[in-house]
C-alpha cells in the first residue's frame, strides 16, 4: 500500500486516478480548491483537503502526510483565460507547482507525476503523430506554463535528485468530463443531442484531434507510477505522450456521438474560431515501449461518455 497525494483530485481526470489507486489498496489524499472540480467526484475512501495549491498549508500538508507519490493534476487549464490573464495562469501553474514541489523535495518522495499537455506544448506541429522530441513551441500562456512546469521538474531531478515523469495528455474524454476541458466538444455535442438540438461545428469540421479515453489515461498513470523509467539526460527523456495516435475530425466525432445517442439531429456549421490548432495527434511509442497501450476504441468510449452525461441529466 502506497500513500498517494493527488492535487486536483476533485476534477475530471484526478478523481478517476484516485478511484484507481483506492481500488489497488493505496491510501489517497486529495487536495483541491474546488474552483473547477466537484466535491461529489471525491471518492468515499479518500481523505480530502479543500485547499489552493498556492497556499502554504499545502506545503505543510506534504511535509506532515509524507506521500510516496504525488500526482499533480491541479491546474489552471483554460487556454482563453491564460491569454486574457497570463499572470493568474502562471500563479496557479507555476507558483502553485513550486509550492508543492519544494515541499516534495524537502521530504524526499519516491516519484512525482506531473501532468503536461501534448495538445499545447508542441504548438502546431510539423510531424504527426508528434513524438516527444518535436520542437516545443507553445502558442498560449497555458502552453508556456505547462512546458515550464516540465522544465522545473527536470531541474529538480537533475539538481535535487527528485524522481519524476511528465505525462503529455492529448484530448481526454469520458465520464465526469465537462464542456471546458481540452475534449470539451464531446460534452458540448452530447448536451446538444440530449436537448434534441442541432450540433454546431465551427469551421469545416475537418480539424482533427487525438481523443483518448479516461480509462486509458488512468492506466498510463498507474503504469508510470511504478515503471522503471529511463535516465533523464534531456527534458524529453522523462516526458511521455498519452494519446492514441489516431486523428479524429470534428465531423467524425459528431457522427460518432450521433450514433452513440441513437438520436437524429442536424449538424450546422458556423464560422471557424481564430487561434485553434488545425491538427493534432501524439506518437505514443515511448510509453508503449514501457508496456502501456491505449485499449478503448472511440465508439466504445463515446457511448460510455454519452450514457454518463445522459444519466447526469436524468435523461435515458
Ligand atoms: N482534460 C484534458 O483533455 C487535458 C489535456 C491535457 C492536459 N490536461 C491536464 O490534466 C489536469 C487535469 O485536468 P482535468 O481535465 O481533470 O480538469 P479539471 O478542471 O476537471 O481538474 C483540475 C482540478 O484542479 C483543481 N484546481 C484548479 N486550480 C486549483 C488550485 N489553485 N488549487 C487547488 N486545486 C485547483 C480544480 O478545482 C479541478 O478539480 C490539468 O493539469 C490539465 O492541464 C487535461
Amino acid at each position: 500500500m502506497a500513500r498517494i497525494l493527488i492535487t486536483g483530485g476533485a476534477g475530471f481526470i484526478g478523481s478517476h486516478i484516485a478511484d484507481a489507486h483506492l481500488a489497488r489498496g493505496d491510501q489517497v489524499l486529495i487536495v483541491d480548491d474546488l474552483s473547477h472540480g466537484r466535491a461529489e467526484n471525491v471518492p468515499a475512501g479518500a481523505e480530502f483537503m479543500e485547499l489552493d495549491i498556492r497556499d502554504q498549508a499545502v506545503a505543510d500538508l506534504v511535509v506532515d502526510w509524507r506521500p510516496d507519490l504525488i500526482s499533480h493534476h491541479a491546474a489552471q487549464m483554460d487556454v482563453r483565460l491564460s491569454v486574457s490573464d497570463p499572470r493568474f495562469d502562471a500563479s496557479v501553474n507555476i507558483d502553485g507547482l513550486l509550492n508543492v514541489l519544494e515541499a516534495a523535495r524537502r521530504v524526499g518522495i519516491e516519484r512525482f507525476i506531473y501532468v503536461s499537455s501534448g495538445g499545447v506544448v508542441y504548438g502546431e506541429p510539423e510531424v504527426r503523430p508528434t513524438p516527444e522530441t518535436a520542437a516545443k513551441l507553445p502558442e498560449s500562456p497555458y502552453g508556456v506554463t505547462k512546458l515550464a512546469g516540465e522544465q522545473y521538474l527536470y531541474y529538480y531531478h537533475r539538481v535535487h535528485g527528485l524522481d519524476y515523469a511528465a505525462l503529455r495528455y492529448s484530448n481526454v474524454y469520458g465520464p465526469r468530463q465537462d464542456p471546458h476541458g481540452e475534449a470539451g466538444v464531446v460534452a458540448i455535442f452530447s448536451n446538444r443531442l440530449l436537448a434534441n438540438s442541432p450540433v454546431t461545428i465551427f469551421g469545416d469540421g475537418k480539424q482533427t484531434r487525438d481523443y483518448v479515453y479516461i480509462g486509458d489515461v488512468v492506466a498510463a498513470n498507474l503504469h508510470v507510477a511504478s515503471a522503471d523509467l529511463p535516465a533523464a539526460r534531456s527534458l524529453d527523456d522523462r516526458a511521455f505522450n498519452v494519446g492514441t495516435g489516431v486523428e479524429t475530425s470534428v465531423n467524425e466525432l459528431a457522427e460518432g456521438l450521433i450514433r452513440a445517442s441513437g438520436r437524429t439531429v442536424s449538424v450546422e456549421y458556423a464560422e471557424a474560431r481564430a487561434g485553434e490548432l488545425r491538427h493534432s495527434s501524439l506518437d505514443t511509442t515511448r510509453l508503449q515501449s514501457l508496456g502501456w497501450t491505449p485499449a478503448v476504441k472511440m465508439d466504445e468510449g463515446l457511448t460510455e461518455t454519452y450514457r454518463w452525461i445522459a444519466r447526469e441529466a436524468n435523461i435515458e
